[in-house]
């Protein structure tokens, strides 16, 4: 038999190094490298030669052929499953990753009662909390009736050998990752060996028997715990669960998905009986808005296929600092530098002595760039103290030349806007037929040095007195 070989493997990037160094040389993180047995297979790579065992063959099928039972399991929790797509896919295993404390607990014992009381073999195997504790939660959920199948165990042989009593599980859900371990590797749970040889396990499990496994993960913002950044390529769907402290809805983005759209989000807000749907969540960010405050545009987004109104707030003010400062909170910041940089040179709009901070409200995080022409505005309309109009919605991408430029989905935006009572737009030329609701007053610029122009001229003598 092979010799147990010893190998330092980083808990950042999964890399395997030979020697213990205190710099992982694949990522420049330090003291990430662990010791690690690398019996049983798991880590041995192309590196390590055994004798060649003789390929055993397997049976080749075609494409066209029978799929049992119907492909996609639905739990009912609409966000949940606009998030996964149309529902957990049966025989795939989904990786769903979090902040320690954001609801994916919650979550997930939500959609178990919902999936059991329908009549699937629902199983809950937690690693992380005692029986007990999960029947309180369940309790103060109100489905502490609905018959989930609850376990609190770590080793994956013995989870194995526990659901495979019975009929097969429709869903297995595995709280946490970082908890399992398995006899086949060495290291300490938590570690990205175990993490892996278990993950692999579970999904190996999952598509032999056709049962949808999820996996739950903890992840900090910066993915540096070992653990779900190595086992995203190896799932079929990854989804992340996100929230801003001190705000009580949440997110429920889908970053990968083998069968279905990604891009798509979920909206929950977190009450005191557990996660409740947001179907609407425009109203939602939009709830606290003082619209006759200077810098603030509200921006018609689109999350997946939906619409999303979110305001975005600017405030410019005057700067003591030789280098002023530039914050932004929900937005990409290279992209604000770029909006401030195209205000100047094509519009005459200067910053170089102001403070900048910008902020989109509720905690939302947007990554469109159609969103460009709503942060403009609020720039302007702060750094010139005049209040934009409240009924108007504002989005387009803006080209470097100072061009505005047309973006996806904008009669699905206008129809977002007209719905929530908005009478006017501000949006790129060639966006096609104004809605019915939204017309007059609407402008539709194809120069950002227009609408900085009918910003500054709408309200010009107050605008001359701020001067
Ligand atoms: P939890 O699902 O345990 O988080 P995770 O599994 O992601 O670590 O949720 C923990 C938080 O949610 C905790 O701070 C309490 C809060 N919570 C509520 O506000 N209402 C509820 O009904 C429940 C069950 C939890
Ligand atoms: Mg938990």
């Amino acid at each position: 038999m092979a010799k147990a070989r010893i190998q330092f493997i980083c808990q950042n990037c999964g890399s395997a190094h030979q020697r213990w160094a205190g710099k992982c040389d694949s990522c420049g993180e330090w003291n990430t490298l662990v010791e690690e047995g690398t019996s049983g297979g798991i880590g041995s790579g192309p590196g390590s030669l055994k004798s060649a065992r003789k390929g055993r063959p397997v049976t080749l099928t075609s494409l066209d052929g029978d799929i049992e039972d119907a492909p996609r399991i639905v739990s009912g929790i609409g966000e949940l499953d606009r998030a996964t797509g149309g529902g957990f896919v049966r025989g795939s295993a989904l990786l769903i990753g979090g902040d320690p404390g954001i609801g994916k607990s919650t979550l997930l014992t939500q959609a178990a009662a919902a999936l059991a009381s329908r009549g699937h073999r629902v199983v809950y195997v937690s690693g992380e909390e005692a029986v007990a504790q999960i029947r309180l939660r369940a309790q103060r959920l109100g489905v502490a009736s609905s018959p989930v199948e609850l376990a609190a165990e770590t080793n994956v042989e013995d989870i194995l050998a526990t659901i495979a009593d019975g009929k097969r599980p429709d869903l297995i859900i595995i709280d946490s990752i970082q908890t399992l371990w398995t006899d086949l590797a060495d290291s300490a749970p938590g570690t990205v060996t175990q993490v892996r040889a278990s993950s692999q396990a579970m999904i190996r499990y999952a598509k032999s028997t056709g049962a949808a496994v999820v996996l739950v993960g903890h992840v900090t913002k910066e993915g540096q715990i070992a653990g779900p950044r190595v086992v995203e390529h190896m799932v079929d769907g990854v989804l992340y669960f996100e929230g801003e402290g001190g705000h009580h809805f949440r997110i429920l983005r889908t970053v990968k998905n083998r069968f279905g759209p990604t891009d798509e989000i979920g909206v929950f807000e977190m009450s005191d009986k557990g996660l409740r749907e947001v179907a609407n969540p425009s109203e939602l960010f939009l709830g606290e808005r003082h619209a006759k405050a200077p810098g603030a545009a509200v921006f018609a987004a689109i999350e997946g296929t939906r619409p999303v109104l979110v305001e975005i707030q600017a405030l410019v003010a005057a700067s003591t600092l030789g280098t002023p400062r530039r914050a932004v909170v929900g937005w990409d910041s290279s992209r604000l530098s770029m909006i401030l940089a195209v205000l100047e040179a094509h519009c005459g709009v200067r910053f170089g002595q102001h403070d900048v901070y910008l902020n989109v409200a509720g905690g939302y995080r947007i990554s469109e760039p159609a969103a460009d022409l709503a942060v403009a505005s609020a720039l302007v309309s702060s750094l010139t103290g005049i209040a934009l109009p409240a009924d108007c919605v504002y989005f387009g991408e803006i080209s470097l030349s100072g061009a505005v430029r047309p973006v996806a989905h904008a009669q699905q935006r206008l129809k977002e806007a007209e719905k929530l009572g908005f009478g006017r737009a501000v949006l790129p030329s060639g966006s096609g037929e104004l809605a019915g609701g939204i017309g007059a007053g609407s402008f539709q610029p194809t120069a950002l040095a227009d609408l900085v122009a009918r910003i500054a001229g709408s309200r010009r003598s107050r605008a001359e007195e701020t001067d």
